[in-house]
């Protein structure tokens, strides 16, 4: 089996190709959205949500290539979310994957504008025929119920309102276990559900994924926490100590690094038990698991 880094590359380029694929050309009108779509998508993220969805696909024995433009969707809604999270009325960030965030370079109209096309064509993506002429239209439904819901009121977007509610104050650890549940664990959750549904993963297959799924995409947001403090900005591509500077409600500011650590090393082992009914097939998500509580990135 290929080392992680090597295959995590080797599906970074083959994600960049369908993300190239699938999004509007530079000069597609109006041109200045289409050019900010375009920055904030491959300003260089990891793509970790859409590489745990073609790694699920692989656990119950799909086609990777088919699910490939769900992938693509799902790292929309994602590069959505971090336009407008670094928006000045949310957490004031100039840089982001290591380029200036959208709103300093086209301004916040054009940001929000950004974030709402990319979402909005998220879903254009996830009914048009790529999807559909591959997918039985009851199966595909059902993802994109799944990835409406991770990325809206009851998810990602609820969760950052109560992030947003929390600045400056100190929440006892459910309301800050609710926030990282819903504004990031959510759309992981469904990157690994998505991912089983189209494979066409067996029920007992997609339980085990959805409980993975919520142990893993915690576990990110407790790493993405402890970077803060931690990590470095250069390496990170987006300025640390900034949650500090805000307040944010977060893992380290309410236990400590070091307990961060031990309840996302924890949820790395809750992970690894839900896919204990797996085989070598679900390598691929086991050893993503252990990079997301140990990346530097
Ligand atoms: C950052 O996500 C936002 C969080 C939910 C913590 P990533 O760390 O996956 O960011 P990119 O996609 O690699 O830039
Ligand atoms: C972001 O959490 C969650 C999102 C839904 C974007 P953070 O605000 O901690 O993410 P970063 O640190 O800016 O990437
Ligand atoms: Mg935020
Ligand atoms: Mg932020
Ligand atoms: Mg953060």
């Amino acid at each position: 089996m290929q080392p992680l880094e090597a295959y995590l590359q080797a599906q970074q380029q083959r994600l960049e190709a369908a993300l190239d694929h699938h999004l509007p050309t530079p000069d597609a009108e109006p041109p200045v959205l289409s050019e900010a779509m375009r920055y904030s998508v491959f300003a260089g993220g990891k793509r970790v949500r859409p590489v745990l969805l073609l790694a699920a696909t692989e656990a119950v024995g799909g086609d990777g290539e088919a699910v490939l433009p769900a992938a693509c969707a799902l790292e929309f809604v994602h590069t959505y979310s971090l336009i407008h999270d670094d928006l000045p009325a949310m957490d004031d960030d100039d840089y982001r994957r290591g380029q200036l965030t959208s709103h300093k370079v086209f301004g916040e109209a054009v940001a929000i504008l950004a974030g709402d096309a990319l979402l909005t064509y998220a879903f254009e993506v996830m009914a048009g025929a790529d999807l559909t002429s591959r997918f039985a239209p009851a199966v595909l439904l059902l993802a994109t119920h799944c990835l409406a819901r991770a990325a809206g009121w009851s998810g990602m977007v609820g969760g950052q309102v109560v992030d947003m509610a929390s600045e400056g104050r100190e929440v006892p650890l459910d309301v800050l276990e609710y926030i990282h549940r819903r504004k990031t664990a959510a759309l992981i959750g469904a990157a690994v559900t998505i991912g089983g549904l189209l494979g066409g993963g067996s029920t007992t297959q997609l339980e085990a994924l959805r409980r993975y799924g919520q142990a893993i995409g915690l576990a990110f947001q407790i790493a993405d926490d402890v970077l803060d403090v931690e990590g470095d900005s250069a390496a990170l591509g987006k300025q640390a100590g900034q949650d500090d500077k805000h307040g944010k409600a977060t893992y380290p500011a309410l236990l400590g690094v070091e307990a961060s650590r031990q309840h996302a090393a924890a949820l790395l082992d809750e992970a690894l038990t839900a896919l204990s009914e797996f085989d070598a097939s679900a390598e691929r998500l086991r050893q993503l698991a252990r990079f997301i509580i140990t990346r530097k990135a």
